[in-house]
C-alpha cells in the first residue's frame, strides 16, 4: 500500500437507486416505513426525475429516468431496477476526485459538477471501485 488517506468519506449521504415507477417507489417507502419524501427534482442533464428520501441524517434517492438516451434508462434496461450508486460525503469533492485521478483511478466526471440539494458531485467508475459506482458529495 503507499500512502495513506485517513477519513475522507465523513458519511454516507445517500444510495441511489433505479427505478421505473418513481411515484410507486416513493409510495412503497413512505407506505411501509413512513420515510419521510424531502424533495422531488428534475434533473436535465442526467434525464432522470430523483426523490429523495430521509433515513435518519443520510437518505435514499430514488433516480427514475423520463428519456430513453439517459444513462439510467440505460442502466435499467441491462441490469434491471435495483442499487445505482453509493453516494458519500466528503469535505471536498474537488480533491478527492483530484487524489482518485492521481493514483490513477477513472473518474466519470473529469472535474466536479453541480449535483442536486445544491450540492457538488463528482462519480468515480465501477471498474475502478469494485464495481459499485460511486458519488462523492460535498454539501
Ligand atoms: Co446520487
Amino acid at each position: 500500500m503507499g500512502e495513506q488517506h485517513h477519513g475522507l468519506l465523513t458519511e454516507i449521504d445517500h444510495i441511489g437507486i433505479a427505478v421505473r415507477d418513481l411515484d410507486a417507489a416513493i409510495g412503497f417507502y413512505a407506505g411501509l416505513f413512513g420515510a419521510e419524501l424531502v424533495q422531488r427534482e428534475r434533473i436535465e442533464s442526467d434525464g432522470v426525475d430523483e426523490a429523495l428520501i430521509r433515513v435518519a441524517d443520510s437518505y435514499i434517492q430514488l433516480v427514475c429516468p423520463f428519456r430513453e438516451d439517459s444513462p439510467a434508462a440505460k442502466f435499467i434496461a441491462k441490469r434491471g431496477e435495483g442499487v445505482h450508486h453509493v453516494g458519500y460525503r466528503v469535505e471536498s469533492c474537488a480533491e478527492v476526485l483530484k487524489l482518485a485521478q492521481e493514483m490513477g483511478y477513472e473518474t466519470v466526471d473529469k472535474v466536479p459538477r453541480p449535483g442536486s440539494r445544491d450540492t457538488t458531485v463528482a462519480f468515480i467508475h465501477p471498474k475502478a471501485a469494485f464495481g459499485t459506482l460511486i458519488e462523492l458529495v460535498e454539501e
